[in-house]
């Protein structure tokens, strides 16, 4: 619509943003995405390190341990008062060189046993540090159980673990007392607990979580409570494996990386666990993350701001131009849009007005060309009206020429039968008076006036102005059925009467020089305008009157066919005269169309004919080959039903 701003379907600038967010973005959140990720692998890597570190820290303090009871072990099977009194069973005696000894001794209790592996003496340290005495029942014996007496018979000490239930575990050193001359006095137990309080002392030093486990992965001790929730299950994955595995564990909801490290003493496996905190890690890898949607968010704003400029720039001449375009359709002057830079924006704006101004101009133009083709047109119409009314004219005239020289013969000879009827009247007078004067002179004056002749003569005469009289009238009404005048609405018509009419008005023409061969079939009354068929008529028999040099045929058949849109009458003129070739038979039914001479054919005839057909709802066909004759074949319907005005000729 003229003048209307119309509004795209889609916005250019919500594309650009979209577009550009999409490219800038998409590998930003990648490569973020992936350097956050890689990031925090890095810090549990590092994480794990650390806590290998710390174990082989803690593994080195148990090699300490070991090395520290060998140590004193040597010391204290070689003394002489043990080797002393252990042989003799003296168990007091026994009892305060152990309190002696452990006093020194960063062990948690020494226990003496006799050859027999019954319990001499044992002492411990209590939780303040104190050494106290174990005391034996009064009456009761305890023994170094048969398992630890069969392992101790084939080797000289052997050490081991014993995971307690009392929320500890007990590194353990057997040894053998051998007295003199290698003979076995004894047995020594030293024992180092590891409990909640040397984990807790680790804690402190290496600010980690810890714990200790059997190899079925249950907790002996650990430096929290929540640790012994555990079932042993969880951490059997762990202990199971062959590799240090790094694994995160909640401790009161505060994020923890732990590793399971593997430990041994003596005979037995055990398994210490490490966990160190995660939550500086992950507030700074929350920190990452804030400053990576910080970065996206203005980077986004940016972009926005950025493409909203961008595009304004862009799109305010595009919207310029399609308002300008809008306004050209409803104007005829050039519309032009200032030119406000010289970009490829500004090119365009340039090119726009150019195109504008031709616009206009070829639009005044084609306005100017319209009104001269409009006059022209006018004219054109008045011309053909002037060449129609002279051709009719000129069909009038040689009608009239047709009908005067078809009156003549008749007329002419009642004229010339006149004078001899004048005499003969006027011999029969001369007698009739002789008989009423001279009766006797009859016989006589009979012979004189050549009566006997007269007699033969008169009714010959009578009989031939006869004639001339009725074929005098037979044109007349040949003339009146012809033009129908009194006829110009449609009505039922019997197209034989019409074709004989025309023959009959043609006659002067077609008398002695053509023969005229009817085959009239049986056809229905048809309704039409009948003085338009005649004329179609006159025009088609006129053109084979004219196309037959000298002597030739007219064939005019009439039947009724049956065609798609039902049953129709059919009439064929058929001549034997000159023919048409097939370039002028293309071009017969164009107004104006002749090859006869100037003066002599106007061309109009066969399209005035080809209209008045049309319009009565039927066609025209034409054959034709030159030097053999032509064949028009019209076809009408029953009830011809004109398509539009009638045709006015
Ligand atoms: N029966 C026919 N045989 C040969 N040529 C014909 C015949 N009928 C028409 N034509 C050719 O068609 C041309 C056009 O015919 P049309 O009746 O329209 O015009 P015209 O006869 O030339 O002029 P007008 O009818 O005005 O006297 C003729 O000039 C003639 O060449
Ligand atoms: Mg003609």
């Amino acid at each position: 619509m003229a003048g209307v701003r119309r509004k795209s379907r889609r916005s250019l600038r919500t594309m650009l943003i979209v577009w550009f967010l999409l490219f800038s973005l998409t590998p930003l959140v990648f490569v973020t995405g992936y350097s956050v990720q890689k990031y925090e692998v890095a810090i549990d890597n590092e994480l794990s390190q650390r806590l290998v570190g710390n174990a082989r820290e803690i593994s080195v303090i148990l090699d300490d341990f070991e090395g520290g009871l060998q140590q004193r072990k040597e010391r204290y099977i070689k003394d002489h008062r043990l080797i002393y009194h252990l042989s003799v069973n003296e168990a007091s005696a026994v009892r305060a060189l152990g309190v002696n000894w452990l006093k020194g001794d960063f062990a948690t209790s020494l226990t003496f046993f006799n050859r027999d592996g019954r319990m001499l003496a044992s002492v411990f340290k209590d939780s303040k540090g104190d050494v106290r005495e174990f005391a034996v029942q009064p009456n009761s014996a305890i023994y170094l159980s048969d398992q630890n007496l069969d392992k101790l018979k084939k080797v000289n000490e052997y050490s081991f673990v014993e995971f307690s239930s009392n929320q500890k575990i007990s590194l353990i050193l057997f040894s053998k007392v051998i007295g003199v001359g290698g003979r076995l006095v004894g047995y020594l137990e030293q024992l180092v607990d590891l409990d909640s309080v040397f984990l807790d002392r680790l804690k402190q030093r290496m600010k980690l979580e810890l714990m200790f486990l059997k190899p079925s992965g249950q907790v002996v001790v650990a430096t929290h409570q929540d640790f012994y929730l555990y079932k042993k299950d969880f951490f059997q994955e762990y202990t199971k494996s062959p590799q240090t595995k790094f694994f995160e564990l909640s401790v009161r909801s505060n994020p923890y990386g732990f590793i399971v490290y593997p430990l041994k003493w003596g005979q037995s496996q055990l398994y210490l666990a490490l966990g160190a905190s995660k939550v500086e890690a992950k507030a700074v890898l929350r920190n990452v993350n804030y400053t990576f949607l910080t970065v996206v968010g203005a980077v986004t704003i940016l972009l926005v701001i950025t493409i909203f400029l961008a595009s304004n720039t862009m799109l305010k001449p595009l919207n310029d131009l399609v308002e300008a375009i809008g306004s050209m359709q409803s104007s005829d002057k050039p519309v032009e849009i200032p030119m406000k830079s010289d970009t490829e924006i500004g090119l365009l704006t340039e090119s726009f007005n150019q195109m504008s101004r031709n616009v206009a101009q070829a639009k005044t133009d084609l306005r100017k060309k319209i009104a001269e083709l409009e006059a022209t047109n006018s004219e054109l119409r008045e011309t053909q009206a002037r060449l129609v009314h002279s051709s009719k004219m000129i069909s009038l005239g040689q009608l009239v020429a047709g009908v005067a020289h078809e009156l003549n013969n008749p007329i002419g000879f009642i004229y010339s039968n006149m004078s001899h009827l004048r005499e003969y009247s006027d011999k029969l007078i001369q007698l009739a008076e002789a008989v009423e004067q001279n009766p006797g002179s009859i016989a006589e004056l009979k012979e004189k006036l050549d009566i006997e002749y007269i007699k033969q003569d008169l009714p010959k005469l009578i009989t031939s102005c006869e004639d001339g009289a009725r074929r005098t009238r037979d044109i007349v009404l040949g003339l009146r059925n012809f033009s129908r005048l009194d006829e110009s609405q449609l009505k039922e018509v019997n197209l034989h009467e019409g074709i004989d009419d025309t023959l009959n008005l043609l006659a002067g023409e077609v008398k002695n020089r053509i023969q005229v061969i009817k085959e009239y079939g049986e056809i229905p009354l048809v309704t039409c305008y009948a003085s338009q068929i005649n004329q179609v008529f006159m025009n088609i028999l006129s053109n084979s009157v004219q196309a037959i040099d000298g002597t030739g045929n007219i064939w005019i058949t009439t039947k009724l066919v049956s065609q798609a849109e039902g049953e129709m009458v059919q009439i064929s003129f058929q001549d034997s005269g000159k023919g048409m070739t097939a370039q002028v038979m293309e071009n017969i039914f164009d107004p104006f169309f002749s090859t006869k001479g100037v003066g002599q054919g106007t061309g109009l005839g066969l399209s005035i004919s080809y209209g008045i057909i049309e319009n009565h709802g039927g066609q025209i066909q034409v054959k034709s080959q030159v030097g053999i004759g032509t064949e028009f074949i019209i076809t009408l319907p029953i009830q011809a039903v004109p398509t539009g005005a009638a045709t006015k000729v």
